[in-house]
């Protein structure tokens, strides 16, 4: 007996050891229920999948269609993925909208970070109340888990408020060495909903259910709905997933097991596993017994992993001395926020409708742009028809001052409803031409306020051509698209036909096109005669607005004795040509500025118009360089004050009087 007791004994002591073994190539460990306490760190289910040897992946993710996110551009939205990707995969158009409760596949780039597998969203905030167990189990329907959100956002739970933005960390996977060679390729991350079993689930995807159980480490088929549980795929998911999925649930008691499985065939599994695992852990133990020890120093070396932050958060009772950092942490973040426009708001249809008074023509602003009021803060809302996901996708990595904020957008019946920051003063063009009555009584802009919007226009597009990545071309700059503030700053407009120039030499990249549409008077002749598309292009039409704020005519108007039409462009070069050019300039000056301006500093402006408007656009200056040109004569238009003037002129005399 005392013999057999000493080999029974060493072998219980090297299992214990070995099992805090990490397991390197082992797959998620299934979440069971233990994302329903959002205070249980206990175990990595919970926080995602641990990494294995491969970095990154493409993977998919399940969603179910929600009255809120119920197309491609909005689900891709929550979920940060491609929406000309996702709409692909699940054979439908990018705007299309999707009956609630349908589940549809997004295909995303899965990779490890720290030690888990992840894919970033970015969620903002909608309303006061929403917690970490919310926003997890019922807006990203359990793709995430609370213990994960926690882990990877300062915010304590009493700091969500709305507007706050958090990072989404969504469990992806990548196929571990052995599925590899079992030939999958994919790990699909499956949303389980009531009723449904392992071997349903594997029926939908034609796989069987052994590598799903071993996917999640699952002993036995148990499992539970609203749980997330991993696919192992040899295929692309099928593009006719799309299938309505079970009812609305009308009983929210806590979900119980969805299903048993067949337990006889489960438990002749676990034997043989029990035998097979038993025998292959002491070989494994005994060469790991070293190597276990100085794997675990090194994993704890890099100290400021995602799950030290874990229990950071204020939530858990244990932690008030950790109030302090969070708290400091989340007003640094607050300042981030406001000029957070990585995440928008989606609106839902009904809002929209109640916000704009159902789009009534007293709340029409022109076309088909509505003023709307969301508790009383004024917003414009933008209908347009088709697939918009290139203007949201391009304003929603754009976050500049002086370039419109869109706050959020809605899909509804094929329309997309884009909401904007609001501008009181309404558009440039209806400052500056009498033709739209509509200021003809009030005061006209004046020579600082035109210096600031020229300022503000071309710092907007210095971000676009330079600061951008890839960079943007606007390409339909006007006065009709700079859109004034209540303090008369500008924010340059409308982006439906921005897009972007990636390319090599120092003029930024070119692209050619056929289809050239845009607005006369502000379109370069290269573009016109040669659908050219270079940030030049922006240059040539900031030009002619330079000459709009200047003389406050149009791009093209009737000319003085009616003889047909003239564009300002060619107008600047009869203006500042041949002699006695600063008189001509006063000539072509707006009366509405009644002198008031500096005339050396109008010629300056003058001047760099004319530059822009240059018929071959290696002439035009750069941007940026158009940029510092207007922020030195907005430095000295600083300076420069009528009543200064009239003061220094005084101040002199009275020097040469005592004199
Ligand atoms: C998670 O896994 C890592 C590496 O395998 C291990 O070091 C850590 O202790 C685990 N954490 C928990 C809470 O189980
Ligand atoms: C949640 O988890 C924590 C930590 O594991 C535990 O102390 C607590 O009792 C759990 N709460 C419930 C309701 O199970
Ligand atoms: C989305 O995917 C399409 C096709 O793969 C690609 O052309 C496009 O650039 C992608 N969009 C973004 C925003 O990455
Ligand atoms: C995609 O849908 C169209 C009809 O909308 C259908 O004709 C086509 O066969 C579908 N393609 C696939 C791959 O399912
Ligand atoms: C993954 O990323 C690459 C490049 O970053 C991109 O081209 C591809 O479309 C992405 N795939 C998906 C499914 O989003
Ligand atoms: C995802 O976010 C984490 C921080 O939460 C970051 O460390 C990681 O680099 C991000 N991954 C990607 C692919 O951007
Ligand atoms: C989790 O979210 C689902 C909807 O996705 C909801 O039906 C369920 O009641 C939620 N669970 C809890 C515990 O709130």
């Amino acid at each position: 007996m005392a013999t057999g007791a000493w080999p029974v004994a060493a072998v219980t002591l090297v299992l214990l050891l070995c099992s805090s073994i990490p397991k390197s190539e082992s797959q998620q460990e299934y979440v069971n229920n233990k994302q329903l306490n959002c205070s249980n760190h206990d175990t990595n289910a919970t926080s995602g999948n641990l990494c294995n040897s491969v970095p990154s992946c493409i993977s998919y993710l399940t969603f179910k269609s929600s009255p809120d996110y119920n197309s491609p551009v909005s689900i891709s939205y929550l979920l940060n993925s491609n929406t000309t990707v996702t709409a692909a995969a699940n054979n439908i158009t990018d705007v299309q909208s999707i009956p609630v409760d349908t589940l549809i596949t997004i295909p995303i780039n899965c990779s490890c970070s720290g030690l888990y597998y992840q894919h970033n969203a970015s969620y903002t905030i909608k309303i006061q109340g929403e917690t970490y167990f919310l926003i997890a189990n019922n807006t990203y329907q359990s793709l995430t888990t609370c213990q994960a959100l926690m882990a990877q956002n300062t915010y304590g739970e009493r700091d969500l408020v709305a507007g706050l933005n958090l990072n989404v960390p969504l469990r992806c996977a990548c196929p571990t060495q052995k599925q590899s060679e079992a030939g999958f390729k994919y790990l699909l991350t499956y949303l389980v909903s009531k009723g449904e079993t392992v071997s349903s689930i594997a029926e939908i995807f034609g796989v069987d259910q052994q590598s799903i159980l071993e996917a999640n480490e699952l002993s036995n088929p148990s499992i539970y709905y609203f749980t997330p549980i991993s696919v192992p795929l040899k295929t692309e998911p099928p593009t006719n997933l799309l299938r309505a999925a079970a009812p609305p649930n009308d009983s929210p008691s806590p979900p119980p097991p969805a299903a048993e499985g067949d337990s006889d065939s489960s438990k002749k599994w676990v034997i043989i596993g029990i035998v097979v695992g038993v025998v292959v852990l002491l070989l494994v133990c005994a060469a790991l017994f070293f190597f276990c020890f100085y794997r675990q120093r090194r994993v704890q070396s890099p100290s400021p992993t995602p799950p030290a932050k874990a229990f950071s958060g204020p939530t858990h009772k244990q932690s008030e001395e950790m109030t302090l950092p969070t708290t400091q942490s989340w007003s640094l973040s607050s300042e981030g926020i406001r000029y957070a426009i990585e995440s928008l708001s989606v609106y839902k249809f009904d809002e929209l409708q109640k916000a704009t008074g159902f789009f009534s023509e007293e709340n029409k602003i022109k076309g088909s742009v509505y003023r709307a009021s969301f508790k009383g803060d004024y917003a414009a809302v933008k209908i347009l028809k088709g697939d918009v996901s290139g203007e949201i996708n391009i304003l929603k990595r754009i976050n500049h001052f002086n370039i419109i904020r869109l706050s959020g957008f809605c899909v509804h019946k094929g329309d997309t409803y884009l909401v904007y920051e609001f501008a009181e003063n309404d558009s440039l063009e209806n400052w500056l031409h009498s033709v739209n009555k509509k200021y003809e009584n009030s005061v006209s802009l004046s020579w600082v306020q035109r210096v600031h919007i020229a300022h503000d226009v071309a710092d907007a597009l210095n971000y676009l051509h330079n600061y951008t990545n890839p960079p943007h071309v606007h390409k339909n700059l006007k006065s009709g698209n700079v859109l004034l503030d209540g303090n008369f700053r500008a924010k340059v407009s409308n982006f439906g036909l921005a897009r972007t120039v990636e390319g090599e030499g120092d003029e930024g990249g070119f692209q050619l096109t056929r289809h050239v549409v845009g607005t006369q008077g502000y379109m370069s002749p290269e573009y016109i005669e040669n659908g050219l598309i270079t940030p030049k292009m922006d240059v040539f039409a900031f030009g002619v607005v330079l000459l709009e704020l200047l003389s406050g005519r149009e791009a093209v108007g009737g000319s003085k004795n009616g003889a047909g039409e003239q564009m300002l462009s060619v107008t600047v070069n009869q203006v500042l040509e041949g002699d006695n050019v600063k008189e001509k300039l006063r000539g072509f000056m707006d009366p509405n500025l009644r002198d008031e301006y500096p005339l050396e500093l109008a010629y300056s402006m003058a001047e760099l118009a004319k530059r822009c408007v240059a018929r071959d656009l290696n002439a035009r200056p750069q941007i940026s360089e158009v940029f510092m040109t207007l922020s030195k004569v907005q430095s000295s238009t600083m300076d420069w004050d009528p009543s200064d003037e009239l003061e220094r002129s005084r101040s002199v005399s009275q020097i040469s009087d005592s004199r």
